[in-house]
């Protein structure tokens, strides 16, 4: 959001639900812009372990959001970084496989570490160029170091037999989570049980103000990460 934010798009979103972005409401929020004359210049999507939700898009759900998006046409920014994290090695076609016009986005930080900030694209040929020049406008170049760790991992090092060990740690860390949950949290709050990736969504009771217990957390050692805590940056 922080991105698109800095590159002043004014983003309209799209419902989730426990299987992620809903192309039923994809399509109505389509036709509502396109009805109000707003062009739209793409559709962002996190199919698989979605950042924050953890939800899993399924095949036909991935499939139909492609076949609303093209008969608009809307282009597709997949951001794919998890599609590997899968706990049980699981794992689901990139949208990018099956329709050419999807620009697909992967990164080294979920797979090797952060601190790469290494990532590439597979885009339709006629957005390649621009999407290279719009890189290096801001930082000239991404670190050629960094790129030659990432390249070197890939090339000599065994890394699909590092992310199974990865894969199962995850996984032994989220089932940790789930039975702290599972132990811990007070009627009326549930959350998502995610199947590979990092991340599961709790949904407070209404009457729960989620910033005074960010507050709470933050006192009590809790590192919390968040675009939205805007009363903090006001005080
Ligand atoms: C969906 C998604 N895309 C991209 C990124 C950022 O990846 P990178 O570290 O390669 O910039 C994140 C980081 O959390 C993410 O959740």
């Amino acid at each position: 959001m922080a991105v698109f934010a800095g590159a002043q798009a004014e983003v309209v979103h799209v419902a989730i639900d426990h299987e992620g972005l809903t192309p039923d409401e994809l399509e109505e929020t389509i036709e509502e812009l396109e009805s109000q004359d707003r062009g739209i210049k793409f559709l962002y999507t996190i199919p698989s372990f979605q950042n924050a939700g953890g939800t899993m898009m399924p095949q036909q759900r991935r499939d139909r959001i492609c076949e609303v998006s093209a008969a608009h046409p809307v282009l597709i920014a997949e951001d794919n970084p998890y599609r590997l994290l899968g706990f049980e090695g699981q794992t689901a076609r990139a949208m990018r496989a099956d329709d050419e016009n999807v620009v697909y986005l992967g990164s080294a930080s979920k797979m090797f570490t952060p601190g790469l900030r290494v990532g590439w694209t597979v885009a339709p040929d006629s957005l390649a160029t621009i999407l290279c020049l719009q890189s290096e406008a801001p930082v000239l170049s991404p670190s050629a170091f960094a790129q030659e760790v990432v390249a070197g991992c890939l090339e000599k090092y065994d890394w699909r037999s590092v992310l199974d060990e990865y894969r199962v740690l995850y996984g032994k860390w989220a089932q940790t989570l789930m039975d702290a949950f599972d132990e811990h949290m007070p009627d009326g709050v549930t959350w998502t049980r995610p199947e590979g990736g990092f991340y599961s969504w709790i949904t407070l009771p209404q009457d729960v103000d989620s910033y005074d217990l960010c507050m709470e957390g933050i006192d009590k050692g809790a590192e919390i990460f968040t675009t939205t805590l805007k009363k903090a940056m006001n005080a």
